[in-house]
């Protein structure tokens, strides 16, 4: 069934049971990468909180988590975007980080987030995303670990916004074709 958010209409990509089973598949996975570890997981607002509390759940190996919101504003040199950090107070210094991400697409975000977190010394940085845009990666990024790879097209749903709206769902949309 199509949703109307705004004024776009979205069709349904994925669906809540596709979603869940593959969160499960990489809970286990990255369980499994960080036995004895105790990894800090570091979810990005505002999107991934849907994601961030399905995969935290599904983690077995003892785990902290926190979350930051990255506010990009145009600065007035010409490296345009700027990203700063808001609200991380954990002492990173050693620790291994997951980042967990609700979509990658050019690779922006998170190429310009990493060499700030790396400042704070920490032993490794690793990066969860739930969706990614292979054919829209612009930045060098090395994702280790992905839900979803996807067309391009624009996405809605489980924590996914359109201006603000289309959050809310379990499943995720995908926008329908114009022609
Ligand atoms: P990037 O910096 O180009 O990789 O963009 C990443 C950010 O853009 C994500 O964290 C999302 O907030 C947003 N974004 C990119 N593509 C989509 C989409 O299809 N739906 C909703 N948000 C998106």
């Amino acid at each position: 069934m199509s949703i109307q958010v705004l004024d776009k209409t979205f069709v349904p990509y994925l669906s809540e049971q596709e979603i869940q089973d593959r969160i499960n598949q990489l809970a286990i996975q990255i369980s499994a990468d960080y036995e004895g570890k105790n990894p800090l997981f570091i979810g990005i607002l505002n999107g991934s909180f849907m994601f961030a509390s399905d995969l935290f759940k599904n983690i077995t190996t003892p785990s902290t988590i926190s979350f930051i919101k990255l506010v990009s504003y145009k600065g007035t040199t010409s490296t345009g975007t700027v990203i700063t950090s808001i609200g991380l107070e954990e002492n990173l210094q050693d620790k291994d980080i997951i980042i967990i991400e609700d979509i990658v697409d050019t690779g922006k975000t998170m190429s310009t987030f990493i060499p700030s977190l790396q400042q704070l010394q920490p032993a490794s940085i690793r990066i969860c995303t739930l969706l990614h845009k292979p054919d829209a990666l612009q930045f060098p990024l090395r994702l280790d670990y992905v839900g979803f790879n996807n067309q391009g097209k624009f996405v809605v749903g489980y924590g996914l916004d359109y201006d603000g709206y289309g959050r809310n769902s379990r499943e995720i949309f995908q926008i329908a074709q114009t022609s």
